[in-house]
Order: C-alpha cells, then sequence, then structure tokens
C-alpha cells in the first residue's frame, strides 16, 4: 500500500488540490448533526476557500459546489493533537514517521491538526526551531510546536523570549526523566516555571523522578531482568505520581498554570485531580495508549511484540487505564493526546539485551479518534459533544487558538470529520497509513467511523481513499496568554496583600 497510498497526482503536480471531489473550493455538507463542544443540531455547512462560512439547515447552492450527504453522521471539528513527535531524532537515528506520513495517517483517521515538540539542539531553541521548520516544509495538515527546554542559562531564558513574542509558540516542556540526556532539576523547573508565567506561555512536564528511575533501572539490570518488562518494573506509578505532585506545587509556588502531558498512572491522575479541587490551574492530558492498552504486552515472549508497547511513562497495570477513562469522562483530565512516536522494529531492535536501549514510544496519532470514541462513547462514558471537547475543541482554548480551530462555526477554519456511528472500523498494520511497520492497537475493530476528513477546506480522506498534498499544511502560531493566565495578576496581587507587615525588632542592646 505504501506507493498507492497518496493521490499520485497531487504529489507530482504539487498543485494544491487534485481529484474531482477537492476541485473545488466551495463545499457543503448536507444533513448532518453538527457537533461542537457546547451543542448539537442538525445543519447544513458550507465551506468557502477553507473557512467556514454558514451553519444552518437547508442551505442552497449552485452547481459548482461540491455537496457532501451527511445524514446520520456527525460532523465534527477535526481532531487535535496535542502531543506528537513527527521525524524525531533519537539514538542516532529518526522516527519513521515524518511530517508528511505522519500526518497523512492523522488525515486517515480523523485528526487535521497535531502540536508537535521542538526538541533543541545542545540545548539550543533557536537552533532547534530551524531544525523543525525545515522537518515541517513537507507537512499536508497544519500543525503548531511546543519547545522543549533542556538546560538553563541567559540565552535559553532570551530564546525563550524570543519563541513566544515572535514564533508563535506559547508552552515549553520540562523533562524531569531522562537522566543524562535532557533531565531538568528542581532549579531549572523553578526558574523554568517563572519564565513562562511572564511571557503567558504554558510549563509542561514529562513527570516521572529521573534519579529514581535510574536507581530503578540499575536494580532491574542487577537482577538480571533485561528484556521489555524491566522497563515498567524500573519506572512504576510511584515515581510519576511523586513527580507530577513535585511539578504541581512547584508551579503553585510561582503561581502559574501547569500542563502535565502524558499522564499515565492513577497516581498521577490522583495529584492533578487534588490540585484542581484545591483551585490549582493544573491541565492533565492522558494519551490514548493510556486510556486503552496495559502493560501485560511488555511480558509477551516475542520480543519485538513487547518492545513496540515500551514508551515512557510506561503504559500502567490493568486498572489505570479504566480508572484514566473516568476522570477524562469526569473533566480530571481535560484533552486527549497520542504522543505518537514511531519506532520501527528493527530501531526498537538495539534493545534486545537491555531495556534500556530500546528507544522510547508508541504508535496513536491515526488511531487516536476511532480509538476515543470506541472507549469512551461507544461504551456510554461520554457525550459526543464531549468527545468533540476532549478530542479537539479544549486543546484549542488551551494553546489559545479557537475558535479559528476546535469549532464548527462560521469564520472557523475548515477543519471537519464526517464520522458515520453505524459504520465500522479495524485497525492493522496492513492496512493503516503511517510508515510504521507495527501497530499497538493491532486487530482493534470498533463502531463509528471517519468517512470524511476535510483539511483547509479541502476533502483529503473519502471513499478510504487519502488525497493529500506535501506543503499544504501551515504553521499554526499560538499567541500567549490563554484563558489559564486570566486573574493570575489578581491572585498575586491578593498574595502581596495577604503578607503581614515585616515585623519591627529593637535593636538588640547586648
Ligand atoms: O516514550 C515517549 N514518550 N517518547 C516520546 C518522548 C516523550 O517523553 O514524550
Ligand atoms: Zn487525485
Ligand atoms: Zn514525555
Ligand atoms: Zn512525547
Amino acid at each position: 500500500h505504501a506507493n498507492n497510498q497518496f493521490c499520485e497526482a497531487g504529489i507530482e503536480s504539487g498543485e494544491s488540490t487534485c481529484g474531482t471531489s477537492s476541485s473545488t473550493n466551495k463545499l457543503l455538507i448536507k444533513g448532518g448533526t453538527v457537533v461542537n463542544a457546547h451543542h448539537q443540531h442538525v445543519a447544513d455547512v458550507y465551506v468557502e476557500d477553507g473557512i467556514i462560512v454558514a451553519v444552518q439547515p437547508n442551505i442552497m447552492v449552485g452547481d459548482d459546489v461540491y455537496v457532501i450527504d451527511a445524514t446520520g453522521k456527525f460532523v465534527m471539528p477535526g481532531g487535535i493533537d496535542p502531543h506528537a513527535h513527527l521525524g524525531m531524532d533519537a539514538l542516532g537515528t529518526t522516527s519513521v514517521d515524518d511530517f508528511f506520513s505522519g500526518q497523512s495517517a492523522a488525515l486517515a483517521g480523523g485528526t487535521t491538526m497535531h502540536i508537535d515538540f521542538v526538541m533543541p539542539i545542545n540545548g539550543n531553541l533557536t537552533a532547534g526551531f530551524e531544525a523543525y521548520e525545515k522537518k515541517a516544509k513537507n507537512s499536508c495538515m497544519d500543525y503548531g510546536f511546543h519547545v522543549a527546554v533542556t538546560k538553563w542559562d541567559e540565552s535559553v531564558s532570551t530564546d525563550m523570549e524570543i519563541m513566544v513574542k515572535e514564533k508563535g509558540i506559547n508552552s515549553f516542556k520540562f523533562f524531569m526523566a531522562y537522566k543524562e540526556f535532557i533531565m531538568v532539576n528542581d532549579e531549572l523547573l523553578l526558574q523554568g516555571f517563572k519564565k513562562c508565567k511572564s511571557l503567558g506561555a504554558l510549563a509542561m512536564v514529562h513527570a516521572e523522578n529521573g534519579d529514581a528511575v535510574y536507581a530503578g533501572q540499575q536494580k532491574m539490570i542487577e537482577l538480571g531482568i533485561t528484556g521489555p518488562e524491566g522497563h515498567p518494573l524500573s519506572r512504576p506509578p510511584m515515581l510519576e505520581g511523586e513527580a507530577t505532585s513535585r511539578a504541581i506545587r512547584l508551579a503553585d509556588f510561582v503561581n502559574t498554570p501547569l500542563y502535565v502531558v502524558h499522564v499515565m498512572s492513577i497516581d498521577a491522575m490522583e495529584e492533578i485531580a487534588k490540585a484542581r479541587k484545591s483551585g490549582q490551574r493544573v491541565i492533565g492530558e492522558p494519551i490514548v495508549s493510556g486510556l486503552a492498552l496495559d502493560d501485560s504486552w511488555l511480558w509477551h515472549p516475542d520480543f519485538t511484540t513487547a518492545a513496540k508497547y515500551l514508551m515512557s511513562p510506561p503504559i500502567r497495570s490493568k486498572g489505570h487505564d479504566k480508572a484514566l477513562q473516568s476522570a477524562l469522562a469526569t473533566g480530571v483530565l481535560q484533552l486527549v493526546g497520542t504522543d505518537h512516536c514511531a519506532w520501527n522494529s528493527t530501531q526498537k531492535a538495539r534493545g534486545v539485551d537491555d531495556f534500556r536501549q530500546i528507544i522510547n514510544g508508541v504508535n496513536g496519532i491515526e488511531e487516536r479518534m476511532h480509538v476515543v470514541w470506541d472507549i469512551m462513547v461507544e461504551s456510554g462514558q461520554i457525550s459526543v459533544t464531549d468527545y468533540v471537547r476532549v478530542t479537539s475543541t479544549e486543546c484549542a482554548r488551551i494553546f489559545n487558538i479557537y475558535p479559528r480551530k476546535g469549532a464548527i462555526l462560521p469564520g472557523s477554519d475548515a477543519d471537519i470529520i464526517i464520522l458515520n456511528p453505524n459504520s465500522s472500523f479495524e485497525i492493522t498494520a496492513k492496512s493503516h497509513h503511517s510508515r510504521l511497520d507495527t501497530n499497538v492497537y493491532e486487530g482493534w475493530k470498533g463502531k463509528g467511523k471517519i468517512e470524511v476528513t476535510i483539511a483547509g477546506g479541502r476533502v483529503v480522506w473519502e471513499n478510504n481513499e487519502l488525497k493529500v498534498v506535501p506543503g499544504n499544511g501551515r504553521y499554526i502560531q499560538m499567541p500567549p496568554f490563554s484563558y489559564l493566565f486570566d486573574g493570575l495578576d489578581k491572585k498575586d496581587a491578593v498574595y502581596l496583600n495577604s503578607l503581614k507587615a515585616p515585623v519591627k525588632r529593637a535593636k538588640s542592646t547586648t
């Protein structure tokens, strides 16, 4: 399928349109149930030049308009994946899905925008950003960037400012794990959080206690446990809970909002629940693998099978998955990512004798929308409106691009999916659109199929066929000071007012 999965005409000509369905810049989606995070109703959606122009019943159009019948189907904002790594370099190799193949896969699965993580080069943010600008040139859907901060000095601090003021960045990720590579200490966290606050940028953390993980790994090796199962055993949920709690408290100390990426365990989720209950602005992002899978696979006798499930924080034991689903359903956790980071079996095989050498990462960018529909909506845990909220709208709000993204409203970008609740899907590595040779959801079947994806006003997925063009994706600048920052200054003022006047003590007479 690798050769014919994309519209050849479109790629070769490099034109912005291809095929009959997208050869017009005018689209009408007729008779579907239009779903936004706040409301759903039966209406037509009319699109011109990549923008939604009208959402209302019975829109009449001329015959130069491409019409799609959505009767009995859901018309929803395209998915936004807040967390994916395309074309990521690690341990001397590059992940197999670059921006084009990863985004093609995303579009086939109903995701129309993703936010990637710029990895600095030797700690340098600007160098990292420029490298990612190049990686993203062949994008076929819209994308944004977070920037990771892996060391601290004046130039990093200045670069953070440049990123926010000139480059469209409004979030920075700090890794509390990966000791001896990119791990940061509490001093850096505090400095980074303070800087984020001053810039109106959201601080994000990969929350695991990296020192303890390191010790846990040594212990497993000493015990002779060198296979993939050594990975979850070496970094148990308590280490995720500890780091989550520490990051939350440091963010509270600084009084800045915090976003915890890939929440994988009950331990971490409960720290977030507690903080939110006390009024702190903490966002928790579960990812599909954490919601839908358990770690039993890591004990599989076949190394390749076991290794494909290896990521950090680890996929947890049975029970964590259901608890995370409940937390998502009740608003303790707010939006779903994937952490898509695709390494082929041969790349994972470098760790065949030592789990510490297995490259971390699982797939999900293509599967997220279907699997979340299946486990959350089909199971009756959330409404269709909440599905839109956790897969699209909340991400757009948090990263301050709502309602351009995350909504079916006049004026919004025409990133739209049509989901048929009576049709079914099946996931296999043979039929998926990622370049990955495996799939952690292999054999997963469910009801609810995304039949059409429209990105930037173009039909890019229809009749199980992709029509994507490299270069059609745009970089979406994300402005600072999202709603999460509203009122922070007032809270700071209340705090300052609460400080009692310094005690005036008489000079010592001795
Ligand atoms: O295993 C993972 N998560 N790989 C990607 C890097 C990260 O920590 O997000
Ligand atoms: Zn074509
Ligand atoms: Zn991470
Ligand atoms: Zn990640």
